[in-house]
């Protein structure tokens, strides 16, 4: 198992390109299937996750294959139309990947074929009524593992009719919506999802991008069926704003620092974290844009430097606009001045790990004052960091939060079990060297 031993640096200086966006990458390959013609996909984030979704696609007959040019690398999609699928021969083995589990469960239900899907140890634990009850209710055919009135992988698809519904989502979650919207494209009629509180919304963009019937009206969303999708030529992936957050966090509370990322996906159902950090006391800056009000999607250069922190209040509602950066939230917390509370975050518990119980855990052993009083976090802040032996607790997010928090730490930081951090963002450790001043 790969461990990484971190120690204090003086500052971060420097610029870096922001990784590619992970779930914008795993969409494009979804999407590029199902059309007619061939995507070119640029900036494709080559991650464990988007492998994995790759993958199953092409044990389901589509050409998949690697690009380079002058301007640059990416993926090759041979769209089989929506009805173009073949039968996989075998299960379907997502890896760690919920997003590609989830999603993929959408649209094969409509499909003409039965499947399994199953996943790793992690991902056979995560919760997958949430997209089977709505798929049910569109008359899928798809069971999971039951196990006390929950379902989990692997999961079992027989292809159905579907039939379009409206949906109101009782929980806020874009892998639940985009499963009913990508089923919504075989259905007949109409399928209108509606949220209470509008969660990232790549899915429609891409269906937009595709030529899908599709209308959105603030928290609504509608998508006809029985539709093609057209392969728009090419798609440039921005960058992942998830990822980049551990450099906006890293940057802000190391004395000194002062770096720019480039090519910063600006969407605003994803930037958020941009609103807490500032509300912190953060000092971000966006540069270049020009290309801020993209109607595909938007991206911008960041310029951050170190600032002196404040405790804040996160409400349930913000939890769900920034529920990815929430770990490396809470390092940032540790080091702002006062309290910081985050509230009604219980969809942290089913995400790769425990998110609650792996930075409480983690985070303690470094003598930060962190607890949980049922899924609220609390923080006290600022706190010095001493050098520890902690877990990624197979979590990329979690391995990646304790590297950033050991730039800061008296002695040496031990984070275990770090390949998890493949999952999205394998150049994570070379792009941080990068920048690293000792
Ligand atoms: C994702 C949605 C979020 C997020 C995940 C990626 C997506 O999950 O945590 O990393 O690509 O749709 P939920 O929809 O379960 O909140």
């Amino acid at each position: 198992m790969q461990q990484i031993k971190v120690k204090k640096i003086k500052c971060l200086k420097g610029k870096i390109v922001a990784p590619s966006d992970k779930s914008i990458s795993q969409r494009a390959v979804m999407l590029g299937a199902l059309a007619k013609g061939t995507t070119r996909v640029r900036h494709f984030l080559d991650c464990s996750d988007s492998k994995n979704a790759v993958a199953a696609f092409q044990k389901m007959g589509v050409q998949i294959k690697r690009f380079k040019d002058k301007l640059g690398e990416g993926v090759l999609i041979k769209g089989r139309g929506l009805y173009g699928l073949k039968a996989p021969e075998k299960v379907l083995y997502i890896g760690n990947s919920g997003t590609t589990m989830r999603l993929i469960c959408g649209l094969l239900t409509g499909q003409k074929f039965k499947s399994t899907l199953r996943g790793d140890k992690s991902l056979s634990l995560r919760p997958m009524k949430r997209i089977i009850d709505p798929l049910r209710m569109m008359g899928a055919d798809i069971c999971g593992r039951v196990k006390a009135s929950q379902e989990y992988p692997p999961v079992k698809i027989k292809g159905a009719v579907l039939q379009g519904i409206n949906y109101k989502m009782p929980l806020k979650s874009a892998q639940v919506k985009s499963a009913v919207l990508l089923a919504g494209l075989y259905a007949k009629g109409k399928t209108c999802v509606q949220e209470k509180l509008k969660t990232r919304d790549h899915t429609e963009r891409i269906f937009k991008l595709f030529k899908a019937d599709i209308t959105t009206r603030g928290c609504n969303v509608a998508v006809c069926g029985g539709k093609p999708l057209i392969a728009p030529g090419t798609i440039t992936i921005p960058g992942d704003i998830s990822s980049s957050a551990f450099f906006l966090v890293a940057a802000s509370i190391i004395p000194d620092s002062e770096i720019i990322i480039k090519n910063v996906g600006l969407n605003p159902t994803r930037s958020y974290i941009l609103t807490l950090l500032r509300r912190m006391g953060a000092n971000i800056k966006i540069l270049n844009k020009e290309n801020v009000k993209s109607r595909w999607e938007p991206s911008a250069d960041l310029l951050i430097s170190s600032s002196r922190l404040k405790g804040i209040d996160i409400s349930e509602q913000e939890v769900a606009y920034a529920i990815d950066e929430l770990p490396i939230l809470c390092v940032a917390a540790c080091m702002a001045k006062g309290k910081t509370r985050i509230r009604g975050a219980s969809e942290l518990r089913v995400k790769e790990t425990d998110r609650i119980y792996s930075m409480v855990t983690n985070l303690n052993k470094m003598g930060a004052n962190i607890r949980n009083v049922k899924n609220d976090l609390l923080i006290s802040g600022p706190c010095k960091f001493k050098g520890a032996v902690v877990r990624s607790f197979n979590d990329h997010r979690t391995a990646m939060c304790m590297i950033i928090a050991g730039l800061v730490t008296d002695g040496t930081t031990t984070v275990k079990d770090t390949e998890c951090i493949d999952k999205s963002f394998p150049e994570f450790m070379r792009v941080l060297q990068r920048i690293t001043v000792t």
